[in-house]
């Protein structure tokens, strides 16, 4: 069992191996108390709250390859695309896996496909650690795929319009292919070749922004450190 520890101020620690003290800034903590629940306090005195550590704990803990799609942007393709607990979903490229295995934690299944070896090995590894079951990587160019009756693809690659023709017969009419490019240019490109495919309709593209604010007694304001701009959400669904 996986454990956190969070302070008052709000840091935040995660503990893997709760046979042993921890060590922290604030003293360590015995592994006496790791087990306990609620407050434990520190040999400097720090009292710091214990949790068994669930889904989002391990997840914002997975190791990182290629640049993630932020929290922000895969709420939006979440609720935008009405996806649930019966959906079947197809995303590429895997990466860290971050989008892949958020969206697995609401869906039924989710294959994700990943072209390089060494970032495949990496979100084996962060399913493994996750306990995620019902995603399914592949070794392979997202061009290559075998699923169909997808209700939902989403496609984080360099060129996804040179993907919509081979992707577009896995999706079912009225799924959603939600595509995350970070520069215009890409957009472009890819709203332009939607539009030459008569199955699919093309409804927005947009740009998620989220503040974050400090509160510290009277001193609330925005944080000055905040995330600047992530990637551009391009919607389109099948029609036909
Ligand atoms: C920006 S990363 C994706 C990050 C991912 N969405 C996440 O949240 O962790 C882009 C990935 O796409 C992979 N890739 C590029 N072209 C691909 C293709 N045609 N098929 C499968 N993977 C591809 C790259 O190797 C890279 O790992």
């Amino acid at each position: 069992m996986k454990k956190v520890l969070y302070t008052k101020e709000g840091k935040k620690f995660s503990i893997k191996d709760i046979t042993k003290d921890f060590h922290s800034q604030y003293g360590f903590y015995k592994a006496a108390d790791l087990k306990k629940k609620g407050t434990i306090t520190s040999n400097t005195g720090k009292e710091a709250a214990i949790l068994d550590a669930s889904f989002i704990d391990l997840y914002q803990k997975i190791r990182r390859s290629a640049q993630i799609i932020p929290m922000k942007d895969i709420g939006s393709i979440l609720v935008k695309t009405g996806i649930g607990k019966e959906s079947k979903v197809v995303d590429a490229g895997a990466g860290s896996g971050a989008l892949a295995l958020m969206l697995a934690n609401f869906v039924k299944e989710v294959t994700t496909y990943e072209i390089r070896e060494d970032f495949y090995e990496l979100v084996k590894k962060n399913i493994e650690n996750l306990g995620i079951k019902n995603l399914k990587i592949k070794n392979k160019d997202v061009k290559e795929i075998s699923e169909k009756n997808v209700d939902l693809i989403t496609l984080d690659i360099p060129d996804p319009w040179t993907a919509i023709e081979p992707v577009k017969k896995a999706l079912k009419i009225g799924g959603f292919l939600v595509s995350y490019s970070p520069t215009t240019p890409q957009v472009t490109d890819f709203v332009n070749e939607i539009n030459h495919h008569k199955e699919f309709i093309y409804l927005e593209t947009t740009e998620i922004l989220e503040r974050q604010w400090e509160f510290s007694e009277r001193k609330v304001r925005p944080k000055s450190q905040q995330i600047g701009h992530s990637g551009f959400l391009t919607f389109v669904r099948r029609i036909s």
